[in-house]
């Protein structure tokens, strides 16, 4: 089986790649910026790569474009068995999200996507996109909680954003989950979300403090569910 993550952050990977000993695959992407990380198991034949979004503006890459790209250029030149993209997100602390909590996602929306005036368009923006079908099998044995996942391109939280979060069932809001599903879903490779939430967006506190005051506990988090997950899948879904 072979597994790829993909992670918009360095510091959201970098725990994940320490204990995992995967090894930088320096340009194998180039001119595109996002970076391969990668290990093989000869014995098994099972194989997990990591890529990161990359670097822009002497900060790491967030957002779709960039989801969009690596995610398209991970699987046509790394067919891999199974995406996986993982990362930290806010949550609502009324919709039962704690700081460092890690979700399994059980769908995924976009909810900037507006076009008033038109279902077929309003449909198609918010995507919809489904995920691996064993995602809440794997979540039950991890024990972890399940959530719905609704991207954007902005890590704040506008009102008119709010309405189709409500009125789709959003939980985790992040800025990429939807468009790594949108190309998988296009590709035709299963795709899981796994999340760990840094920020609350119904404290009232500064969504990007927070974020970065966070941002080390929950990678932790994140990279401790990573590697049962891996270890999971590795031992119960390979084929
Ligand atoms: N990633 C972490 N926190 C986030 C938030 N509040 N919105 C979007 N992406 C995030």
């Amino acid at each position: 089986m072979h597994i790829c993550y993909i992670i918009a952050m360095q510091a959201e990977a970098q725990p994940f790649i320490e204990r995992f000993g995967v090894t930088l695959r320096e340009d194998f992407f180039s001119p595109l910026p996002c970076q391969l990380y990668e290990k093989h198991n000869d014995e098994d034949d099972s194989r997990l790569s990591i890529v990161t979004l990359g670097r822009s503006h002497d900060r790491d890459l967030l957002g779709c474009e960039a989801a969009t790209l690596a995610t398209h250029a991970a699987i046509e030149r790394l067919k891999p068995d199974l995406v996986i993209n993982s990362g930290t997100c806010g949550g609502w602390e009324r919709k039962g999200a704690e700081i460092g909590k890690v979700y399994v996602a059980d769908g995924v929306i976009f909810h900037d996507r507006r076009v008033p005036g038109d279902d077929n368009w309003g449909t198609q923006g918010v995507g919809n996109y489904p995920v691996w079908e064993h995602s809440e099998d794997v979540a039950s044995q991890l024990s972890l909680d399940m959530g719905r996942v609704t991207t954007g391109s902005s890590l704040d939280l506008q009102p008119c954003d709010e309405v189709i979060i409500e009125r789709e069932g959003g939980e985790l809001k992040d800025m990429e989950g939807a468009a790594v599903a949108f190309v998988c879903s296009l590709m035709g490779v299963p795709v899981m979300l796994v999340k760990s939430v840094t920020d609350l967006c119904d404290d009232g506190a500064d969504t990007l403090e927070t974020f970065l005051q966070n941002l080390k506990k929950a990678s932790e988090k994140l990279s401790e569910a990573n590697e049962r997950l891996v270890k999971l899948l590795f031992s119960r879904y390979s084929s």
